[in-house]
């Protein structure tokens, strides 16, 4: 694996590569088993794979964890390198942004002010523009973006669309612990407590599932209350928000079953906040499927 950490080196390496399917794997770091993940799919469906660990500034809020975003690079590379990416694009910030950027990406608020979007002001404008960016780097054929951010790759989707991106946005299931907490690289922070209370949002939602199995619920509201009472149960857990919305274009509906429909919440113990979600379509009856990509994904592009 070659670590490489400007656009000149990550050109040089790469130039002898064009010809194969290359898969692209952009994340903040801080490895935990959902991004190793993403690379096992990139690695059955492609010839050779990227990673990039950037912890991207233009995301962040003020008052949101920048600083303390959990970073560990040695660690980080043995990972990547285990798990078989073939080269690891680290670059710092004077190389993504040597100058205040003039021009940024901007996600329309109809589907960026909803869900995680509506409390973190303009955190999809600062993915998109490093994900653009990323994508111009790399230029890859294929990406791939877990649904434990559905919004997140709705959006990707959405602009590997709008923007003419021949690149393929792939989902790929969430990882969970065996107690159902879905991996992210922010429940390192949880206290012992707030880590055993946390399993509520994964339990919920299993049981949010079940109930639109059975077909419990009639309208977005009945779920979004039973989840508002269930997590009121765990004394730490302070929910910050519950929608259910029509998915991937992310709107109010009111009916549950002729679409495909995303459950989605957000739940704050202490600072830790931790997000989770469930896709469920009646006729699919769960999830997108592993091997789906979803619906406004852009054209593949296959060797040549
Ligand atoms: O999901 C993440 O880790 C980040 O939002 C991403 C896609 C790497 C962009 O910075």
């Amino acid at each position: 694996m070659e670590l490489v950490e400007t656009v000149q080196e990550l050109n040089h390496v790469l130039r002898n590569h064009r010809n194969s399917i290359i898969g692209f794997v952009p994340t903040m770091g801080y490895l935990h088993e959902g991004h190793l993940s993403l690379v096992k799919k990139a690695k059955k469906e492609c010839d050779f794979v990227v990673m990039s660990i950037f912890v991207n500034p233009l995301q962040f809020g003020p008052n949101e964890d920048l600083e303390r975003y959990p970073r560990d690079l040695e660690r980080d590379f043995d990972l990547a390198r285990q798990a078989g990416v073939h080269v690891l694009y680290h670059p710092s910030i004077k190389e993504m942004y040597p100058n205040e950027p003039l021009v940024t990406t901007t996600v329309s608020e109809s589907i960026s002010k909803v869900l995680c979007g509506k409390y973190r002001e303009s955190h999809f404008d600062g993915v998109a523009t490093v994900v653009a960016k990323l994508f111009n780097q790399i230029k890859p054929n294929r990406a791939y973006f877990g649904q434990k951010d559905a919004q997140q790759l709705a959006i990707m989707a959405q602009l590997a669309k709008d923007l003419s991106f021949q690149i393929a946005v792939v989902p790929c299931e969430t990882v969970r612990e065996e107690d159902g907490l879905a991996l992210s690289s922010r429940n390192v922070y949880l206290l012992e407590e707030e880590r055993k209370q946390a399993v509520i949002l994964s339990q919920t939602l299993s049981e949010v599932k079940s109930g639109l199995i059975a077909r419990k619920w009639q309208t977005p509201d009945e779920i979004n209350n039973f989840v508002r009472d269930r997590i009121s149960t765990k004394p730490l857990a302070k929910l910050q928000y519950i929608e259910t919305l029509s998915y991937p274009d992310l709107q109010s509906t009111t009916s549950l079953y002729d679409k495909q429909i995303l459950v989605a919440l957000a739940v704050f113990f202490g600072k830790t906040r931790l997000i989770d979600n469930i896709l469920f379509s009646a006729e699919g009856e769960s999830h997108v499927s592993n091997n789906d990509e979803i619906q406004i994904t852009s054209g593949n592009r296959y060797r040549s």
